[in-house]
């Protein structure tokens, strides 16, 4: 006998519409590689103040100054630009308040960072293109700061952000490949 409340059988669902598949991560062995890249560079960058202050402007001067300028003008903002793209926004989706936090954290920080190196930029363009108008206590000042702020962001980013991206991205493919079954 049927039970007295027993549901109404349900109408057969509709089958949904298929989507394209939720764009994937980028590798995160590249995301590193770009971190261990800026880190190399800040340390060239380090280089270069103290080759300026014992030997002044000259060709070796020139080619790290153009070698900085070209990581932090051409991969240096392509890798922001990537995590903007591809690495926050599946966090920004999780509804992990603390998480959301982290990388309002992280945008801020790559504003931040975008702001330092505008400060920065035209000393070392002069610099790559020959002109000893460089002001060197400023870069002595300012390249601390975009160091320890890069440290930051990095650390933030490999112990908890990348993590944390990456299991986000793992549980919605084992949600698609469950509907799918
Ligand atoms: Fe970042
Ligand atoms: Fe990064």
């Amino acid at each position: 006998m049927k039970a007295a409340n027993a549901p109404a059988p349900r109408p057969p669902r509709k089958p949904r519409d298929t989507r394209p598949p939720a764009p994937p991560l980028p590798e995160f062995e590249k995301l590193d590689q770009a971190h261990r890249a800026a880190l190399e560079m800040l340390q060239a960058f380090d280089r270069l103040i103290e080759h300026l202050d014992d030997r002044g402007l000259d060709d070796t001067a020139r080619a790290s100054a153009k070698e900085i300028l070209a990581f932090f003008n051409g991969p240096g903002r392509d890798h922001h630009a990537q995590e903007e793209a591809q690495v926050f926004p599946v966090l920004l989706a999780s509804g992990d308040a603390e998480l959301v936090q982290h990388v309002h954290r992280l945008q801020q920080d790559h504003g931040w960072l975008d702001e330092d190196w505008h400060e920065l930029a035209p000393q070392i363009e002069g610099i790559a293109a020959g002109y000893n108008w460089y002001d060197l206590a400023m870069l002595r000042n300012a390249l601390p700061i975009y160091t320890a702020l890069h440290h930051d962001h990095i650390a933030l980013e490999e112990t908890v952000v990348y993590p944390a991206a990456r299991a986000a991205r793992a549980a919605i493919e084992a949600g698609q490949k469950a509907r799918t079954a």
